[in-house]
């Protein structure tokens, strides 16, 4: 297939292009490089030996993306474009709105305008809000999120439902995404916050080549085997290959899916420090701090309609994450 990748150069577009190269798809990328970098098309074409055209675009640039669509018949578009910095979201809501939201609806347009009817979207385990129990399913109901970046992801799915319903011609996959850590392992692609990371792993990689302190934990008190946070950590190159089965739902032309990307086991914060410690043989000096508002206690997968329908399960264990994680921050410090 040829596919357009939007954001194609950020951590998980990136991982997914080599998936999507590796089975022989033809990819076009396009990404504004808001939060990512031009030299990652160069290290995917290291890692995969091809060429990878790579367009500087933002989604809600009407005119270029038309130009690009007229000059390209795409079969589908895998959607990763979008803001992403849940605490960024909540000072400047109308950014994330404008960019998720708007973003998408520009880029639907097009799609349409060019008969392109075929997406898979990047959602998130985030619009479930808290869940009443775990593992998570995909028919529980979407819950309150707790901030504007989970908005966008929820209001998104729902413009999507709407779009297939008012024509069903459309076939889209809402994935929705655990907690994606880890990196290629070649060390050229990885995942590249800006300034202090707010999620658990690139912290930890931090505390672990020196370049922070110490890591707080975010409250040890939650209703939890060991009282600090679980959650879902999937390896992103596992994410990337859900993508790839994802197209089954383009191929055999199956209307609007979801499912949910997950290990289908949860894991705590401790649990987390522990193995980084052991598979790397570092120490990841830690203080017990007050929770973090907005957090859950759990939220694990069941990601068992994936396997099903698509084929599709998670293989690295969190031993595999961390380790790829570690070699990442190392490559990148170097
Ligand atoms: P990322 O920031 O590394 O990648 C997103 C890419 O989109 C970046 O390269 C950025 O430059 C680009 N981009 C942003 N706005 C754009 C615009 N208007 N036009 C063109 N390009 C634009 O993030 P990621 O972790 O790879 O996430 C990819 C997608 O998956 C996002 O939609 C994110 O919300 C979603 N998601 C991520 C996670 C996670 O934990 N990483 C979890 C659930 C869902
Ligand atoms: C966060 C986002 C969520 C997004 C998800 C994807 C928030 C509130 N939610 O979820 O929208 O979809 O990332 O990866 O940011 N922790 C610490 N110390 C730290 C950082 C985290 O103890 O320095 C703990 C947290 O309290 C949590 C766990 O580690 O229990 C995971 O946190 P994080 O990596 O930020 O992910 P989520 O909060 O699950």
């Amino acid at each position: 297939m040829k596919i357009l990748v939007t954001g194609g150069t950020g951590f998980i577009g990136s991982h997914t292009v080599v998936e999507l190269l590796n089975q022989n798809h033809e990819v076009v990328i396009i990404d504004n490089l808001c939060n990512s970098s031009k030299t990652v098309v160069k290290n995917l074409e290291k890692i995969t030996n091809k060429k990878v055209p790579f367009f500087n675009i933002d989604i809600r640039n009407k005119k270029a993306l038309e130009e690009l669509c007229s000059e390209s018949k795409f079969d589908c578009c895998i959607h990763f474009a979008g803001l992403k910095a849940v605490g960024e979201s909540c000072q400047k809501p109308l950014e994330y709105y404008d960019n998720n939201i708007n973003g998408t609806l520009v880029l639907l347009e097009v799609l349409n305008k060019y008969n392109c009817h075929n997406l898979i979207f990047s959602s998130s385990a985030t619009v479930y809000g808290n869940p009443k129990s775990n593992p998570i399913d995909e028919t529980f109901p979407k819950g309150t999120c707790t901030n504007p970046y989970g908005w966008t992801k929820s209001m998104i799915e729902q413009i999507l439902i709407d779009l297939h319903t008012a024509n069903p011609d459309w076939n889209i996959a809402l994935l929705r995404y655990f907690n994606p850590i880890g990196a290629h392992k070649s060390g050229l692609i990885g995942e590249n916050p800006n300034g202090v990371p707010n999620n658990l792993m690139p912290y930890i990689t931090q505390v672990a080549v020196g370049m922070r302190k110490e890591l707080s934990v975010f409250g040890n008190d939650y209703d939890t085997p060991d009282g600090t946070g679980v959650r879902d950590y999937i390896h992103v190159v596992d994410l990337a290959k859900g993508h790839v089965k994802a197209l089954k739902v383009i191929e055999k032309k199956q209307g609007l899916k979801i499912y949910n990307l997950g290990t289908g086991h949860g894991y705590s914060v401790m649990q987390v420090i522990k193995t980084f410690e052991k598979v790397n043989n570092v120490k990841i000096p830690y203080q017990i701090k007050p929770r973090r508002s907005g957090d859950i206690a759990a939220c694990y997968a069941n990601a068992q309609k994936a396997f099903k329908e698509l084929g599709w399960k998670a293989e690295n264990t969190l031993e595999d994450m961390c380790r790829d994680s570690y070699n990442w921050e190392i490559h990148k410090k170097n």
